[in-house]
This record gives C-alpha cells, sequence and structure tokens, in this order.
C-alpha cells in the first residue's frame, strides 16, 4: 500500500491494574436486546415497510427476545406510525419490552412519550454522544457540555415520565454515552454517573447504561479493560445494567462483546447476521450460537436457522454470506479429503461410543441443532479422500461400507470426479456405487437356488445348496454343503472355472427398517492367480441371497478386471 497509515492517531489503551476479565468464562446468556428493527433497519438502503417490519418482530419474538428496540419514533411519521400499530394493533406480549430510541432533545423527547402512550412495558433509550472527537469537531464543546446534555434529558425523562408509571406503564431507562470507547473512560463515568443521579436510578429500579463502541476503534482486549475499569470506577454501579452495543468496524465485534461480557457487561445489543450501520452491529446469531456451543443455554431459539434466514432476506433485501458463521450455505461442508475422513471416523466414533457429547472433528456444532441436514455435509471431488464417499453412502443411503473397502470405492468415484472434472453429487455416487458392485451380474449369474438346512441333535447346523447359474449364454447347476448358506454355497462353485478365489471377509446389515427391509452383503474375495483382492456387494430381502449375490458380484468383477 502507498502510505498513509501516518495519518491514523494509534488508540491509547487504558492503563488499568490487576485487571481480572482475562480470568473468566461465560457461564449464563446475557440480557438479549434487538437491535435490527432500528439500528439494523437504519442501515438499509430499501428501509422495512410496515409488513416486513412486523413479519420481523414476530421472528424475533419466536427466537426468544424479550427486549427490542423497534424504531426512532421521533424521527419520521413512518417510524411512528409502526410504533403505534405494533401497540395499538396487540402486537406486542406482555412478556416483551419494547425499546424506543430518541436523541438527548426536548422536543423528540416529547414526540417520543407520545408515540409509547398505552405500551405496557417500554425502554427510553435516549443518548448523546461523549467522545473526545465529537465534542471538538461536531458539538465545540467540553465535558461539562455534554454531560449537561445527557443531565437535562434524563431530568426531562424522568419528569415526563411519572404520569405514563402512574397510568401503570412499566418504563425502565436507558442512556447510551454514544461513541463511549472514544471518551476518555474517567468523564465516561462522571456522565453516567451524573445521569444514574438524574434519573433517580436505585438497585431496585437499575438504569440501563449501554456502553456502544459506536465505531469499532480498538482490540477486544483493549475494549475488556475499558469496561473493567468504568465498572470498578462507577460508583452507583449497583443501580445499572451495564450494556454493550458493539458495532463491528475492525471485523471483531463478537470477540469485543465476549471479552466485554467477561469484563462485567450483563447485556448486550446486536442484531440477525450483524446487520447494521456500515460494517454492522454485533451479530447476535454467532453470539448466541458461540455460547451453545460451549455448554452454555443462550436463551435464544435458532433450531430453525433457515427460516430466520430467508425472513432476514426478503425483510432487508440482503443477502446471508455463504461463510457466515453457523447459517451460510457452506458452513457444514468439507472440501478436504482429510476433513471429510475425520468427520467420517467422527461420526462411526459417536455411533459405537454412544458418547453423549458432541465430538467430530471439523463440525464444531451438530448441524441437526441449526435445522440443518447433513446432506450438503460433503461433497465429493477430486481432491476428496477416500473416506467421503463411503460416509455419503452411510449417511445418505444407509450403506456402512467395511473400512477395508473406502479407499476401493474412493478412487473409484475420484477417478470419476477427475473425468468430469467437477463435484459428485451424492446421488451419483449412488449411482456408481450400485454400477460398480450391485449390478456386478456379468458373466455369472444365479438363475435359481434353494437351500436345505438340517440341524444335528448337537445344534450344529449343515446347509446343502444347489442351484442353477448361467455364464454368458450357458447354464449349468451346482450343489455344495457347508456349516451355513454362504459356505455351502462357496463350496458348490469350488468345483467350477469360478473357483480360483479365496474367501477373506464377510460383513451384512440391514438397509431400511419394517417388514420391507433389506439386507446388503459385503464380501471379500482374493483372486489366487493375480493375488488381487475384490468386493462384491449383494442386496436383497432374503438374508440368504444378498451374501450370494455378493460373491458373484466380486467375482464377476474380477472377471471383468481380467
Ligand atoms: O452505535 C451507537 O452508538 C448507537 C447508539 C445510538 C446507541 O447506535
Ligand atoms: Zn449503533
Amino acid at each position: 500500500m502507498k502510505p498513509g497509515y501516518q495519518k491514523y492517531i494509534p488508540f491509547q489503551p487504558q492503563p488499568i491494574r490487576g485487571r481480572t476479565w482475562p480470568d473468566k468464562v461465560i457461564t449464563k446468556a446475557p440480557i438479549w436486546c434487538s437491535v435490527d428493527l432500528r439500528d439494523g433497519n437504519q442501515a438499509l438502503v430499501d428501509p422495512m415497510n410496515l409488513q416486513e417490519k412486523l413479519e420481523y418482530f414476530h421472528t424475533l419474538i419466536d427466537i426468544g427476545v424479550k427486549e427490542i428496540e423497534i424504531g426512532f419514533p421521533s424521527a419520521s411519521e413512518t417510524e411512528y406510525e409502526i410504533c403505534r400499530e405494533l401497540i395499538e394493533g396487540g402486537h406486542i406480549p406482555d412478556d416483551v419490552t419494547i425499546q424506543v430510541l430518541v436523541q438527548a432533545r426536548e422536543h423528540l423527547i416529547k414526540k417520543t412519550f407520545e408515540a409509547i402512550q398505552g405500551a405496557k412495558h417500554v425502554i427510553f433509550h435516549f443518548y448523546n454522544s461523549t467522545s473526545t472527537l465529537q465534542r471538538k469537531v461536531v458539538f465545540h464543546t467540553d465535558v461539562e457540555g455534554v454531560k449537561k446534555i445527557a443531565v437535562d434529558a434524563a431530568e426531562l425523562i424522568y419528569e415526563l415520565s411519572q404520569d405514563a408509571i402512574a397510568a401503570g406503564m412499566d418504563l425502565r431507562y436507558e442512556y447510551s454515552p454514544e461513541s463511549f470507547m472514544g471518551t476518555e473512560m474517567d468523564a465516561a463515568v462522571e456522565i453516567c454517573q451524573a445521569v444514574v443521579e438524574a434519573i433517580h436510578a436505585t438497585p431496585e429500579k437499575k438504569i440501563i447504561l449501554n456502553l456502544p463502541t459506536t465505531v469499532e476503534n480498538c482490540m477486544p482486549n483493549q475494549f475488556a479493560d475499558m469496561l473493567e475499569y468504568f465498572i470498578r470506577k462507577l460508583p452507583s454501579r449497583d443501580c445499572a445494567i451495564i450494556s454493550l452495543h458493539p458495532h463491528n468496524d475492525r471485523g471483531t465485534g463478537v470477540a469485543t462483546t465476549e471479552m466485554g461480557l467477561l469484563a462485567g457487561a450483563e447485556r448486550v445489543e446486536a442484531t440477525l447476521f450483524g446487520n447494521g450501520e456500515r460494517t454492522g452491529n454485533v451479530d447476535m446469531v454467532t453470539l448466541a450460537m458461540n455460547m451453545y456451543t460451549q455448554g452454555v443455554d443462550p436463551k435464544l431459539d435458532f433450531s430453525d436457522i433457515n427460516r430466520i434466514k430467508n425472513m432476514y432476506e426478503r425483510c432487508t433485501k440482503m443477502p446471508v454470506g455463504d461463510r457466515q458463521p453457523y447459517v451460510g450455505k457452506l458452513v457444514f461442508t468439507a472440501f478436504s479429503g482429510s476433513h471429510q475422513d475425520a468427520i467420517n471416523k467422527g461420526t462411526q466414533y459417536m455411533k459405537s461410543s454412544g458418547t453423549e457429547y458432541w465430538e467430530i472433528p471439523y463440525l464444531p456444532i451438530d448441524p441437526a441443532d441449526v435445522g440443518r441436514e447433513y446432506e450438503p455435509i460433503i461433497r465429493i471431488n477430486s481432491q476428496s479422500g477416500k473416506g467421503g464417499a463411503a460416509y455419503i453412502m452411510d449417511h445418505d443411503f444407509g450403506y456402512e461400507l467395511p473400512k477395508a473397502m473406502h479407499p476401493e470405492f474412493g478412487a473409484i468415484v475420484q477417478k470419476e470426479s477427475d473425468r468430469v472434472g467437477k463435484e459428485i453429487p451424492a446421488q451419483q455416487i449412488y449411482e456408481l456405487f450400485h454400477k460398480e458392485y450391485i449390478e456386478a451380474n456379468e458373466p455369472y449369474k444365479l438363475l435359481k437356488h434353494s437351500f436345505q438346512e438340517t440341524i444335528d441333535e448337537e445344534g450344529h447346523s449343515h446347509v446343502a445348496f444347489q442351484g442353477t447359474l448361467q455364464h454368458t449364454d450357458t447354464t449349468f447347476t451346482v450343489s455344495g454343503e457347508g456349516n451355513g448358506p454362504i459356505d455351502a454355497f462357496f463350496n458348490a462353485i469350488k468345483g467350477e472355472k469360478i473357483s480360483r478365489f479365496t474367501f477373506l471377509d464377510y460383513r451384512s446389515h440391514a438397509i431400511t427398517d419394517g417388514s420391507d427391509s433389506q439386507g446388503v452383503a459385503y464380501i471379500l474375495l482374493q483372486d489366487q492367480r493375480t493375488g488381487r483382492l475384490y468386493w462384491g456387494v449383494g442386496v436383497s430381502h432374503n438374508i440368504n441371497l444378498a451374501p450370494l449375490r455378493a460373491i458373484l458380484s466380486a467375482v464377476n468383477r474380477a472377471k471383468r478386471d481380467r
């Protein structure tokens, strides 16, 4: 880059001794407040209309958000009307509090009180900017000047709210020293303390002190230091709920929020998928799901993430990125072969061990927890490893291929992927499997057969097999005996030309549930002349027939090879 960096003033870290936040962990969900309908909406090229806002509002309620900033009712007629519709249209459940934002200016405060009439639970959120830069270039005032703006507003709001409270409204207050992160911490404490007093906050009736990173300008650990310092210094800490409102200018909104929670914050203002001014507000979904994957109940329901994504895209007319955590189209897809192998092994481990924990490498979360399907987890391309195709066969079609068979089938799929030069979808993998193994019925085919089983007085079984085989155009009969159907069949064909094989391995399992259940058998034979190994697969409703078909499948594949 051309030099230019010299014009930026580096952030000055807050000196703090004995910081405690790095030793903490997040153990419970914060109070969530959605600012989608205000901060998110104001940042849209095409802001939401009434219908869209209502749909969005109801989705937030379904998710379980209990505090929702519905807008800026004094800013425009549309915003005012939407606030009235929410209240008069009976859209607000009794356990949900609406929040309205207003600048610390008298006429706007009065208009906002008009807008909230008749609401049951309201957070009256007022703000003014307090940062060094804004004091210098926008307001041309000092700390006393911005403190006076905040305190005057607090006194007016307190006074105007008394009638509404007397009439039964559950009204709480929220104050934001906008651009908190650019304010000297001692000044931020002084201003916030003055507001706490002016609004008569008590430990029983706390004020929400919302400390925004209006423009994210420092590292998350530096923000946590500032916050810990602020909280320690605030004289009326017990009269305040400390709230965060992170933006994402440095791309670290989530980390800032998480470290802010460690530093003592109790509440978070966020938006779905991080919509909001510039690079957005912090993403509520990522925050909540990050907690979820650490064994903490986020108290929000994202179990049908696609529904929420669809609503979001419809209402905001903005796409959710393919790599957006927990929701993007590709976030449950493994392209790398080694990742696919590990996922496959993790899935098998979970099945065989019966573990109660999620222990699958490369998948930080069970896709099913957010309503996503396993189907798109693995795509097979020429870079995929041997386990990927086997994984698809297991997960999508119920075929649990023996481990020793994975390399053989993986190579078949990779060859096809190389040939066509693109990914092989799951259905095509199945078709390849079918063609390669199950349809391997040339030149040998079993036309008809019968078994006769006798059990001797010691309980040993003796099976006699008799059958008619076809080899290209000729048919011939074979018979043999053994201690089971496979043994008897294998002995029956031993005398024939197909005899030059050694039987090495056999597995079988059911592939469908219920009475129409099918069995699949996998047989491994070794060609004695070449030493090469061949898997064969047979499927049948009859458990005795599937392995016979599997033997012939292996034999036919060997013949085809020659
Ligand atoms: O980002 C911000 O500072 C805001 C305030 C109004 C809370 O949105
Ligand atoms: Zn904001």
